[in-house]
């Protein structure tokens, strides 16, 4: 392959959920590389901001809930570039208040539950499904944000962790289904990451039980995700396809009860 395969020249790439946190650092990454964007988000405002900033890009008003938003946001895409090369589904139902409400089984509000897989899975396949017939045309492929909660148990967000667990089977079954068709699919799992929104609402002393957890000195940055999601989306991961890649620091990937094992051989005994 000729040229630098990390670079998106000549590609349209879009981004849902790309107008904040993770997606707008990988909208600046994967401009900054020679590709143009479609900054796709329910938050229009912030996305026609980012997208003023950044050469050639597209804001699109998206509601994953819609069936008729979401494959409108393929076809505008497809309308305005002429193309599309990568579709990055990172959007999901996310804020403190879905969070708080979003815990245990046994008090799951079934409305919650249904909007969280509408958004996240559902809303996700409808974009894969429109955007497929014009990834089969470039060797495309498509990145799914998960998350290091649908790999784990864990006592909060039993609905957003189940959703991101459907996707990353999702992921797979597109994988499976389409590669010989030239496109891939790959699922992005990360862990905690400081995004502006989590470290103003996130409680400090739970971002230090996840600080101990981590095996890096320090937890994950918007930049480090779009590092990962970039990649995956390059010709650089040209033979990665149905993988999930975990983008954690570490923190998924070891015993149970780390941090506390660390502590006790720290100490004199
Ligand atoms: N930040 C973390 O710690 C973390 C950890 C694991 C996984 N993730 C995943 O990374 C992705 C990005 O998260 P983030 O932390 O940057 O959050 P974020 O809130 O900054 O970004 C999510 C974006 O999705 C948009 N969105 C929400 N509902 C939508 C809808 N119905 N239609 C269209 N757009 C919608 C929001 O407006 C927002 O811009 C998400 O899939 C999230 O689950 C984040």
């Amino acid at each position: 392959m000729a040229g630098d395969a990390t670079r998106f020249d000549g590609k349209v790439a879009i981004i849902t959920g790309g107008a904040g946190g993770i997606g707008a650092a990988t909208a600046r990454l994967i401009t900054a590389r020679g590709g143009r964007v479609a900054i796709a988000d329910i938050a229009f405002d912030r996305a026609q901001v980012l997208a003023s900033e950044l050469p050639g890009a597209l804001a699109i008003a998206l509601d994953l809930e819609s069936e008729t938003s979401t494959e409108a946001m393929i076809a505008k895409t497809v309308q305005h570039f002429g193309r599309l090369d990568v579709l990055h589904n990172n959007a999901a139902l996310l804020g403190p208040d879905i969070a708080q409400a979003d815990g245990d089984i046994e008090r799951m509000d079934t409305a919650l539950w249904d909007r969280t897989f509408a958004v996240n899975v559902r809303g996700t396949m409808i974009a894969c499904r429109a955007a497929l017939p014009y990834l089969r045309a470039t060797r495309g492929n498509i990145v799914n944000t998960v998350s290091n909660l649908a790999l784990q148990g864990h006592v909060i967000q039993a609905a957003y962790s189940s959703s991101k667990a459907a996707i990353i089977q999702l992921s797979r079954a597109i994988a499976a289904s389409h590669g010989k068709a030239g496109v891939r699919c790959n699922a992005l799992a990360p862990g905690m990451t400081m995004t502006p929104a989590l470290r103003e609402a996130f409680p400090p002393a739970l971002r230090q039980v996840v600080e101990d957890e981590t095996l890096r000195d320090q937890l994950g940055d918007p930049e480090d995700i779009a590092e990962a999601a970039a990649f995956l989306a390059s010709d650089a991961a040209r033979n990665i396809t149905g993988q999930v890649l975990v983008c954690d620091g570490g923190g998924a990937s070891h015993v149970p009860g780390l941090s506390g094992f660390r502590t006790f051989f720290s100490q004199e005994h």
